[in-house]
This record gives C-alpha cells, structure tokens and sequence, in this order.
C-alpha cells in the first residue's frame, strides 16, 4: 500500500484526511508531536512522535517508511495568541516548514500537499474569493501559511517538488461515524462554543460585534465541513500521484456565507436547545466576510462539497460533544 506521511495528522483536520486517506487505499503514518494533536485520534495508520523542527527524526522516519507524499498539517493556528506571541508561530510554522522541507528534499520525496488558510487573504477586497486575489494577510498566522505557500512555491520551481496548497476557509462539524472530533483546548471557535453554550457547559455564546456591513451586522464565514476538507485532501493527493507537475492553490470552501447569527439559530434548530447570547465589541483582526469561490478545486481536482450543509455540520459536532462528554448531554 502506498505511504503518505501525514504530519499533525493527530490534529483535528489532520485525522480526518488519514481517515479517508485509509478508505482510499492509502495508509496514513501519522507524525505529530503531540503538543495540540490527541494519540488516540490517530487510528488508520502507523504513529510517529515527532517534531516538524527535527530534521534528524523527519530523516529517521522517512527512511523506515518510505512515504510517496507528505501531507503537512502541522501548525499553531491561534489567530489571536499569534499576535501576542509571533516567535512561536515563525518558529513552529515557517521554520517548522522549512526543515521539513530540507528533510523531504533529502530524502527525495517531492509532493507535498500543504495545509494553508483563507488568512493569508487578509481584509478580501472582493467576495467571493477567487485564488489570484491579493494575499495580505493582517495576522502573523496568516503570514506564516503565506510564508509556508511561497517556500514550497520555490521549491517546486528550484528543485522539481509538485505542490497543492489548498487554503480552508472554515473548518467545521465532525466524523460522520462520530469515530473523531474537534477537540481543541482552549477552544476559539464559533460552533464548537455556541454547541456547548446550547449544552449549559458555558453559560452563553459571545458574539464579536454586530455592527459590521453585512445583511444581519455579523460576520460571515465559509464554513466547510471536515470530511469535505478530508476528502479534497484526497484528491489532491491523486492528482499529484497521477503526474501534476509545478504548485498550484486552491481554495476550499463551499462558495457560501453563513452569519453568526445564522450559525446560532441553526444550532438552536438542531440541536432543540435555546442558546443565551451575548453581545461584545469586534475581535480584534476579523474580516467582515470571507467566502470562498471554489470552482478551481472543484475543476482540477473534480471534488465538490457534500456534507456541508448546516445541519449536517451542526449535527455531527453535537454528536461528537455528546459523545465526548460521555452522553451528558443525553442526560440533561
Ligand atoms: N465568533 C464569535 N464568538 C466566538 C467565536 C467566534 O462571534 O466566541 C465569530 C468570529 O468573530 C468570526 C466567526 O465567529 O466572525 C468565526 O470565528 P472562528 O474563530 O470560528 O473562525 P475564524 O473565521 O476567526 O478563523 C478561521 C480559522 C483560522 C483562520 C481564519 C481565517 O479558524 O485558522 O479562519 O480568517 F485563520
């Protein structure tokens, strides 16, 4: 069976892409050192503690297993912390990268499929977002998956690697067999707090600001869900073994815009729990919209978004709460 190295692969998307790497025929070898990333997450595969800055153990790993590919996930990806603390995001993500990069390089592995991020797009002049939009990104995270896309960029022009960056918008929702979640600590994100705001295990959901010039005044994102980001990861891995050459970028997200407040009714919907609110000044850093226009991955790699509706993201992240606090919501 052909080797893919996954590093991060015990993170949230990371596992979810070894998952449907593992239903394709692939087997993921998980490299992850276990900071943000949960061991018991990495179950289709090999698992290999490591850490992406250590080129000596990268080396010791590629020679045991001998991947064709390398999926990289591994990242710090706090917006907010990457302000107040860039040196370990310059440090984990873009010299992180680097080594990686120089380990792959001797060990003769050129295909990288890179995890970037709709941040490096900074304040988007136009939605929705196309790839040749202006990348200026307005938070150190956002320039380190910059950094990250134009390193591997040269490499593939200086040294023949084949690269597909593949920029999220809004990761969300959870395995469909409920196998794996979002697991993150401390959480930062929309669903996952507004959830356990509707389960009383907080006791309400912060909206950033409501005066912003959009139809309902708060913010819109593109929310995707983890199995779709799973399964383009898979493609594009097919493609780059099928022979595309050079680096290419695409965007992945589902071309539609969800508010805040949308977010918050459809949990209420779904989940039959009413959700106390609290209004909050903006976060500090936030665009007022970012959506996706996704029609080059969906042209190259023939992939599209399936399980991305908002009951089904919804769904499975409250399944996924359910299930990871023991059925205490069943309970209450
Ligand atoms: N939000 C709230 N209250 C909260 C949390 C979030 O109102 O308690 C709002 C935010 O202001 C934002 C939206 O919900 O408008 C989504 O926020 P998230 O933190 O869930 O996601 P972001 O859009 O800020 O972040 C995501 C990824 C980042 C990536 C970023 C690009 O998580 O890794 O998109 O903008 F960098």
């Amino acid at each position: 069976m052909n080797r893919v190295m996954v590093t991060g692969g015990a993170g949230y998307i990371g596992s979810h892409a070894c998952k449907a790497l593992r239903a394709a025929g692939w087997e993921p070898v998980v490299y992850d050192n276990l900071v943000y990333g949960h061991r018991e997450a990495v179950k289709w595969g090999p698992f290999e503690q490591g850490d992406i800055l250590d080129e000596a153990r990268l080396a010791e790993v590629f020679a045991a297993y001998r991947p064709v590919a390398v999926m990289h996930f591994a990242a710090f990806a706090y917006v907010g912390e990457s302000v107040t603390d860039p040196e370990k995001y310059y440090r984990n993500n873009v010299e992180g990268t680097a080594a990686l990069l120089r380990a792959m390089r001797k060990a003769e592995i050129g295909r990288l499929i890179f995890s970037s991020s709709c941040a490096t797009y900074g304040m988007a002049e136009t939605i929705p977002i196309l790839e040749a939009q202006l990348q200026a990104p307005i938070n150190p995270y956002g320039r380190t998956k910059l950094i990250g896309e134009q390193i591997a960029r040269d490499y593939t022009h200086a040294y023949g690697f084949d690269c597909i960056a593949l920029r999220y918008f809004n990761a969300a929702g959870a395995d469909l067999d409920g196998e794996i979640g979002e697991d993150h600590d401390p959480e930062t994100h929309l669903i996952p707090l507004v959830l356990q705001a509707a389960a009383g295990i907080r006791p309400t959901i912060t909206v950033f600001g409501d005066d912003y010039d959009t139809p309902d005044g708060t913010c819109i994102r593109d929310y995707l869900h983890v199995a779709d980001l799973a399964s383009a990861h898979v493609a594009a891995l097919e493609r780059l073994d099928a022979g595309s050459k050079g680096f290419a970028a695409l965007n992945l997200g589902t071309g539609q815009g969800t508010s805040v407040r949308e977010i918050i009714e459809a949990a209420q919907r779904v989940t039959g729990r009413s959700i106390p609110v609290t209004m909050a000044p903006r976060r500090e850093g936030d665009p007022a919209a970012l959506v996706a226009d996704p029609s080059a991955a969906n042209d190259m790699l023939g992939w599209t978004a399936r399980h991305s509706d908002l009951d089904t993201i919804i769904s499975t992240a409250w399944n996924w709460l359910d299930l990871s606090t023991q059925g205490a919501l069943r309970r209450a």
